[in-house]
């Protein structure tokens, strides 16, 4: 695909909302939101429990679509995609990380991360490019057979974002990727991300309560009741 309409935003949002019907009454979890997010960037969505942080990074994904509004990605607006085409725009162009890192339990480490791989090209790839990635991702050969509950948090969490980069997506979305983690080893995964955007250019969204974490970011966003409050642009540094 070639650059977006405009040429500015890999994705935007124009005034979406998502309400999620409930017997109880209707919850409005994203109210009009409206953002643009640019190639490269790396933005921090922080806000309160239940501000929608994880429906607005779950539509960014297309795991979820809105009731109303319009979501465009490079330019073009998913409404009226099949799903066909939402899950082959998710397979090709975004990776997803996890707090609870979301491994599949049987398969070991390098399975998990060929399985995209194999789900994209429809057969069973040789493993050269899994391995690449877990190697970027610091994890000698010997812990590629490691199931993940044979594996510490931070080495899951290495496992699971090798995973998100095997088919070498252009977007990474995050939902609190260091939630689980000591601050020792979030930090380190930390590390993993901005090299991802620095070195590779990879364009990060990150759902984050720390404001440490946020801080690796360039741009915050803060929403309040499914509204945007703020954006925050990082003033140069480090
Ligand atoms: N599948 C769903 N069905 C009904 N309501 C939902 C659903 N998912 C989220 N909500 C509601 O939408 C609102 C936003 O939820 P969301 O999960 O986006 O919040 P969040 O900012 O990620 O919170 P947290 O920091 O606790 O993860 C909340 O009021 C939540 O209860
Ligand atoms: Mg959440």
């Amino acid at each position: 695909m070639s650059g977006s309409v405009n040429g500015v935003y890999i994705i935007e949002f124009k005034d979406v909302t998502k309400v999620y019907p409930l017997p109880a009454g209707d919850v409005v979890a994203l109210d009009k939101v409206s953002l643009g997010i640019r190639p490269g960037d790396f933005v921090a969505i922080m806000g309160p429990s239940g501000s929608g942080k994880s429906t607005l990074l779950n539509l960014m994904g297309f795991l979820d679509t809105p009731s109303s509004g319009d979501l465009f990605i490079r330019g073009r607006n998913v409404r009226g995609m099949t799903d066909e085409e939402l899950t082959a725009l998710r397979r090709d162009h975004i990776g997803f990380i996890f707090q609870q890192f979301n491994l599949i339990p049987l398969l070991t480490a390098l399975e998990n991360v060929q399985y995209p791989l194999n789900l994209k090209t429809g057969k069973r790839n040789n493993s050269d490019r899994s391995r690449e990635v877990l190697k970027a991702m610091d994890l000698g050969e010997s812990l590629h057979t490691h199931k993940p509950s044979e594996l510490s948090g931070g080495q899951q969490q290495r496992v699971a974002i090798a995973r998100a980069l095997v088919n070498n997506p252009e977007i990474l979305l995050a939902d609190e990727p260091t939630g689980n983690l000591d601050t020792r080893t979030g930090t380190a995964i930390m590390e993993l991300l901005e090299d991802l955007n620095h070195r590779e250019g990879k364009t990060i969204i990150m759902v984050t309560h720390d404001p440490g974490i946020a801080r690796y970011a360039h741009k915050t966003i803060r929403l309040v009741d499914g509204r945007i409050s703020e954006i925050e642009e990082a003033t140069e540094e480090a």
